[in-house]
């Protein structure tokens, strides 16, 4: 099979190393893919977000498969897209994908449907919104409806700051046209597991428990990120936990889509809070995380080319999904700066020796002259390892996180620890 990967993060590079394992994938595309991935797989210059260049690509190319990754395409109607031309594609539809694209539909949904998730109201007003907050007072979380790059949620622990942060959002349009509307709702207390689970629009089959840490630096301070990183499985996720949200959330949820006639094919990201009162609907995603993808796949002992295509065809229930035993975890090793400003182009060294005992995912890579590898984004490398218990696996990607080095790389010394 001919298969395209759209994207060219971390994520996307643990996919495509992934599906270069499977038999059945005879070629292998990414768009526009980085470095690392071209290690993998034959990088096209093409935008993720170029919906009509990708499908006429795809066209051209005679891909028989298609995975689309990023939020962006989805909610653009990729899949859509592919589909119309004739060529499967993995991912949800744009009417599905909506489930992230927009907050306020997925509150909506998660009330209609009775999941479990916290109180909240939806606001295009300023001054309700304001209203509202000081009614409800602190704690309270301020959230852009539209997507955000993950930034657009404040936890306030003043009124005086969740106000800055509406205004923000709908006065000063920080978020551009994502901030027209805001969800504001109660503040939820406890542990946070992500779980990603492969859909096919009727059946749903989770993969291992994950944990992201998306601030900046040591003990969850600093500036939000897209994610320092993750490890699988999460310790807090216990049988008994996961037959809960089995029931009460993942369940109802793929219902509730079909219900909706919205299907959801693809990948579903549960991010979950383990509150007093039971496991809670924090955000959905409608994509494989970035970078809990990087552990998670490390883990994976069935082949992803089968899973995918089982997602297309409806077929999910027939496949019997494998997980290696123990835990992994994955360090990422960003620029000096981000997620603020930071210098790209530099040289790195030590990949080779990292890889000797961890697999080194490229998130933001480009091959410089004389083929080396040089920094081309805030998040740089997802150095990720296996072992047998969850400390295992932390020590054995420091170890070889730590051969790698360049000016100003900067990672979190504590991953899995806090
Ligand atoms: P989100 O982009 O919706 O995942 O939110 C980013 C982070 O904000 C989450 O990972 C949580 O740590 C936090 N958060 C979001 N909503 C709530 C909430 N209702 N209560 C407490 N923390 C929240
Ligand atoms: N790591 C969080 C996300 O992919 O949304």
């Amino acid at each position: 099979m001919k298969v395209l990967v759209v994207g060219g993060g971390g994520r996307e590079h643990a996919i495509c190393w992934k599906l270069a394992q499977s038999p059945k994938v005879t070629q292998l595309y990414c768009a526009p893919g980085n470095a690392g991935i071209a290690q993998v797989a034959t990088c096209v210059e093409i935008k993720a977000t170029d919906v009509e260049a990708m499908v006429a690509w795809a066209k051209d190319n005679a891909m028989d498969f298609v995975m689309v990754a990023p939020d962006d395409p989805l909610a653009l109607g990729m899949v859509d897209a592919l589909e119309k031309a004739g060529i499967p594609a993995f991912g949800p539809r744009a009417n599905a994908a909506v489930i992230e694209a927009s907050k306020a539909f997925s509150k909506e949904l998660m009330k209609k449907y009775h999941i479990p998730t916290a109180k909240y109201e939806t606001f295009t007003e300023l001054p309700k919104a304001l209203d509202y907050i000081r009614a409800q007072g602190a704690p309270i979380v301020v959230k852009a409806d539209g997507l955000a790059l993950g930034k657009g949620v404040v936890v306030a622990a003043t009124v005086e700051e969740a106000e800055q942060a509406v205004r923000e959002m709908m006065e000063d349009h920080k978020f551009g046209a994502s901030g027209a509307t805001v969800v504001i709702e109660e503040c939820m207390v406890g542990p946070e597991v992500t779980v990603l689970a492969f859909c096919d629009g009727e059946h749903l089959v989770p993969m291992l428990s994950s944990q992201d840490h998306k601030r900046a630096y040591d003990g969850n301070k600093g500036p939000n990120t897209g994610g320092m990183g993750a490890f699988c499985p999460s310790p807090n996720y216990t049988p008994e936990i996961a037959d809960r949200c089995m029931k009460e959330i993942f369940l109802p949820t793929v219902a509730a889509m079909k219900a909706e006639g919205r299907p959801f094919k693809g990948v579903l990201y549960f991010g979950l809070m383990l509150t007093q009162e039971g496991p809670k609907v924090v955000e959905y995603n409608a994509r494989f995380g970035d970078p809990e993808t990087q552990p998670i796949l490390s883990m994976l002992d069935t082949d992803l080319m089968d899973i995918f295509q089982a997602c297309v065809d409806g077929t999910l229930d027939q496949l019997d999904i494998r997980w290696k035993s123990g835990a992994a975890c994955c360090i990422v090793l960003a620029s000096g700066g981000y997620p603020l400003s930071y210098e790209k182009g530099l040289p790195i060294s030590g990949i080779e020796e990292a890889a000797k005992s961890s697999t080194v995912f490229h998130a933001g890579t480009k091959l410089g002259e004389n083929g080396q590898i040089l920094t081309n984004s805030g998040r740089v490398l997802g150095v990720t390892a296996l072992g047998e218990t969850l400390p295992a696996a932390i020590d054995n990607a420091y170890a070889a996180a730590r051969h790698i080095t360049w000016k100003d790389m900067h990672f979190r010394t504590d991953i899995g620890k806090v």
